[in-house]
């Protein structure tokens, strides 16, 4: 029986991770993120139905019957982390490893700068990068020092010095004035530093003492630092590699590796991303005040399938985009959307080691005429077929998805057995099986807990 299961996004992030581990956490004992730090954010809806954001703080925080715990992977920005907590209905219980970084000012100050830089790279600017930057340069402060205030105290004013230096080589930054940095953190301070252990013994007491746990993921294989499309991801490990060191256990903690797969790709900021259509334009900025609604023709075309329509990959995609309601749980900007990719998939079983695949927001597809996967990837340069996914992101721009398409279907809403699904999605579901060589352990069909079709139960392999 598997007793630890890791979550980790088989994309470009906002797969849906946040819902599959709440759904999951119903029968577990314990929830841990080991890696990132607020840029990521998580929907779920509560037992209630009530919706919950979280970006740091981890996805079983809206049950009273989960240890939680932030590893020493993680960056944490103690003001998310109290406003992610502040709105539950019960009190969480929460571990923070005395390993982990935190995010101060100075961190999203940078962040900022360099996104209105020419070396700007479309990140969340919520720090995180920068704060990682400060750990691999051993110049970070950990989270140990919240229980020593007066040491960690000196070290934000080393820390803010050395800062105003950086910030003032950025024409757009400011400086930072440690007094009001640490008045405004201190209480803070004083509300989690009881919070503050060593995660990775308490970790491997917990697991040992056969307690069901979930390794959450956050962002995707495609955004990691190693893997991903290197420079446009994020500053952390975001494979089960991740996890493990992102926790202090060892290899064998974990029983269970699943990736949770959209079945269309999204992406938020810059960088490549092949199966987004070139005809797709630029909608980076937009919010979901700004972006223009399809016209009732536009929305026929995809209806009708008209895949001879030189829009309808455009449209299709952006149908697919207000269906879903794709727009950035932390930062609000509207996600890209494309077909789903299988080669970047198969890059994302193979750099995790995935066992099994969660499909996520079948129901985002459901009316669209014809969906289309990319099979392989043809060098627009010297013609040659591709099915493995470049590591340089220059050699991805080159790549023009090839394409199956399926006929669609109406609507998966409100089903809970494969069996049931309108055939043509049963026959989608099966081709991507085939493709990757790896099984859905199930399908989510809707935002809310429950709404989802298991083909196995993860806790009882
Ligand atoms: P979850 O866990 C989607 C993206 C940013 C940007 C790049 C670098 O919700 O799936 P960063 O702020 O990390 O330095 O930005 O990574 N990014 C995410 N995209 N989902 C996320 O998290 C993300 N976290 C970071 O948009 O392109
Ligand atoms: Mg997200």
């Amino acid at each position: 029986m598997a007793k630890t299961i890791a979550i980790v996004g088989a994309g470009w992030g906002d797969e849906g991770k946040g819902a599959v581990v709440s759904d999951l956490a119903r029968e577990a004992q314990g929830v841990g993120r080991f890696q990132g730090g607020n840029n990521a954010g998580h929907t779920l809806y509560d037992s209630q139905g009530r919706k919950v954001v979280v970006n740091i703080a981890p996805s079983g925080v809206i049950y009273p019957h989960v240890q939680n715990i932030i590893g020493n992977g993680c960056v944490i920005d103690l003001e998310v982390l109290d406003h992610n907590l502040k709105d539950l209905i019960n009190d969480p219980k929460l571990l923070i490893s005395d390993g982990a970084h935190l995010i101060f000012d100075y961190h999203k100050q940078l962040d900022q700068a360099r996104e209105n830089s020419s070396a700007k790279i479309g990140t969340t600017k919520r720090g995180t990068g920068p704060a990682y930057a400060d750990k691999i340069n051993r110049l970070g402060i950990r989270a140990s020092l919240l229980r020593r205030p007066k040491d960690l105290e000196e070290q934000i004013r080393e820390a803010a010095n050395l800062k105003n230096e950086e910030l003032e080589l950025w024409d757009s930054a400011g400086t930072i004035n440690a007094d009001i940095l640490i008045t405004k953190i201190r209480p803070l301070v004083e509300k989690y530093r009881g919070l503050v252990a060593d995660a990775s013994l308490f970790l491997d007491k917990f697991i040992k003492a056969g307690n069901r746990f979930i390794f959450e993921g956050a962002q995707g294989a495609l955004l990691d630092i190693d893997h991903g499309t290197y420079p446009h991801v994020t500053s952390s490990s975001t494979t089960v590699a991740g996890l493990l060191a992102g926790a202090g256990l060892g290899l064998k903690s974990i029983d269970v590796a699943v990736g949770v797969a959209k079945l269309y790709c999204s992406r938020v900021g810059e960088g490549s991303f092949p199966t987004e259509g070139e005809s797709y334009g630029n909608i980076k900025n937009l919010t979901r005040d700004t972006a223009p609604k399809l016209t009732l023709d536009e929305k026929i075309v995809v209806y009708g399938g008209i895949r001879a329509h030189p829009d309808y990959n455009c449209l299709a995609l952006r149908l697919i985009q207000e269906q879903g309601d794709e727009f950035g749980a932390t930062t609000g900007r509207m996600r890209r959307t494309g077909w789903l990719d299988i080669v970047a998939l198969k890059k994302a079983i193979r750099v995790n080691g995935l066992d099994w695949l969660v499909g996520t927001r079948i129901d985002t597809l459901d009316r669209i005429g014809t969906v289309k996967v990319c099979t392989h990837y043809q060098n627009k340069e010297t013609g040659e077929f591709s099915y493995d996914f470049p590591g340089e992101e220059l050699e991805l721009e080159q790549m023009v998805p090839q394409y199956f398409e399926f006929p669609g279907w109406m609507s998966t809403t409100g089903v809970r057995a494969f069996d049931r699904l309108p055939r043509n999605a049963q026959d989608y579901l099966s081709a991507i099986e085939g493709l990757t060589g790896v099984k859905f352990a199930g399908i989510r069909n809707g935002p809310r807990q429950g709404d989802y079709i298991q083909r196995t139960n993860l806790w009882r392999l």
